[in-house]
């Protein structure tokens, strides 16, 4: 099936199907709330998020969707389709690469793993010519290197990609899948009626939590929804930081500078009014999608940029690439230790802090981004979206870090530990004193120690 088909049944979905409207109000009203962002984390820790203790940090892992797509023709192309060697393969490269301990502990399935109809019993199976030793042998495989087993299904009655869904199976399918020792579930919404997503996912919600299994339950309702959920923010934020983990509700992302910009800029905007980074904390994450670092449609710069800013996102950090193919360059992006420890700290996402653009130069697009860490230190990406002229001058403002609960005035003092050289910056600095140069399309990234 083609990329495009994908986009087209989202969009059709969404103008044939109606979504409530009573809860508008609700919307406005949490929307006139200004409380400060160290209020608003405590606020996501206590009362909302699934409390069971698992996804205290934005999972990581490897998931074939992107790259790997739906291919079946396993004849043809051996060693890429959907298939149980092509998971086998990625989770052996998973160890052997150094990215298991660098805390990429999973390797997801995604679309496109089942057969067209339930077996005579009424259960999914896997396609029994691509995956021969079953879906069973295969978690076992996983866990004994070592590696979660990520899984994939849809709460509607197909997939995305017209394989089969769970709709009206939930209790079945769910036994079968904790069976096969899952220990992560992305749950789809293709074909399925908006207005019934809100009972489907918190019943699924539940059956998962009598499982007796650890299973982090991703869940996809808000990407169908319209304005990507942000319309029916009251309802569907306290359900969902309440039934998931994590949660994606923007585009699936492409292989394209164009499209990670796109979901860059989507986080970048008008920060407090986000509402989903208001309920982003421990157990309860926004997920921007997976990571292209490492496939063919990045820059290096723009393979930095995007892996800074999705540590800032706390976004969960899916590969989705070739792993035999990543170049030394693009590992060592992946694998920077110092960024993982910032994508992972147990602390609301951050936001933009400041945006200039053709200020006062036509040619001046930069942003501050900041992220409140739990040792009471300051993650900051300076970032240059311009693309022209050969770098530009970034100052850093100290001050607005008050935006994210700092107490800091123009006079506060600070160091700063460049992430990407992972090295100290010489000297200690005074308001907005410390200035970088950031190439086009870049970032750089730092730890802000307030002195
Ligand atoms: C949707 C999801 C993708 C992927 C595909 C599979 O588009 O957003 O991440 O899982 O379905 O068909």
């Amino acid at each position: 099936m083609e990329r495009g088909a994908w986009s087209l049944e989202k969009s059709h979905l969404q103008k044939i199907l109606t979504f409530p409207l009573k809860y508008h109000s609700t919307n406005r009203n949490f929307r006139r709330m200004k409380l400060s962002s160290a209020l608003l984390a405590i606020v996501a820790s206590l009362s909302y998020a699934k409390k069971d203790g698992q996804a205290l940090s934005p999972p990581m892992g490897w998931m074939s969707w992107q790259r790997y797509v739906c291919e079946t023709d396993c004849e043809t192309y051996p060693d890429s389709c959907i298939s149980e060697n092509l998971y086998m393969k990625a989770t052996d490269l998973l160890v052997s690469e150094g990215y298991l301990d660098a805390g990429y502990s999973q390797v997801s399935i995604d679309d496109c793993w089942s057969t067209q109809e339930r077996d005579d019993n009424g259960d999914q199976q896997a396609n029994p010519d691509r995956f021969p030793s079953g879906l069973k042998a295969l978690g076992d495989y996983m866990h004994n290197a070592g590696v979660k087993f990520g899984f994939y299904s849809d709460i509607g009655t197909h997939t995305c990609g017209g394989y089969l869904g769970m709709k009206g199976n939930f209790q079945r399918d769910i036994d079968k899948f904790v069976s096969w020792g899952i220990d992560y579930l992305k749950l789809d919404g293709c074909y399925e009626d908006i207005a019934e997503m809100h009972d489907d996912y918190t019943e699924v919600s539940k059956i998962l939590d009598a499982s007796g299994r650890d299973i982090v339950f991703s869940c996809s309702w808000p990407a169908y929804v319209n304005n990507h959920g942000e319309d029916n923010d009251g309802e569907i934020l306290q359900t969902l930081s309440e039934i998931c983990h994590t949660w994606r509700n923007f585009d699936d992302v492409a292989d394209s500078w164009n499209s990670v910009s796109s979901i860059i800029d989507y986080w970048a905007r008008n920060t407090t009014d986000i509402p989903f980074v208001q309920v982003s904390g421990p157990g309860s994450w926004n997920d921007a999608d997976m990571l292209m670092v490492g496939n063919n449609g990045l820059s290096l710069s723009e393979e930095r940029t995007q892996f800074a800013l999705y540590a800032i996102f706390a976004s969960p950090l899916f590969l989705s690439t070739d792993l035999t193919k990543v170049s030394p360059e693009s590992k060592a992006i992946l694998q920077n230790r110092e960024i993982i420890s910032v994508n992972q700290d147990q602390s609301q996402q951050g936001i933009v802090l400041s945006d200039i653009s053709n200020d006062p130069d036509w040619w001046v697009n930069v942003r501050t981004f900041g992220r409140a860490l739990s040792d009471g230190t300051y993650a900051v990406v300076l970032q240059n979206y311009g693309n022209m002229g050969p770098y530009v001058n970034i100052k850093f403002d100290v001050s607005l870090l008050s935006q994210i609960g700092a107490s800091v005035t123009t006079e506060s003092q600070y160091t700063m530990r460049n992430l990407y050289t992972g090295k100290d910056v010489e000297g200690t600095f005074t308001g907005d004193e410390f200035v970088v140069p950031v190439e086009s399309s870049s970032v750089e990234m730092f730890i802000v120690t307030l002195a």
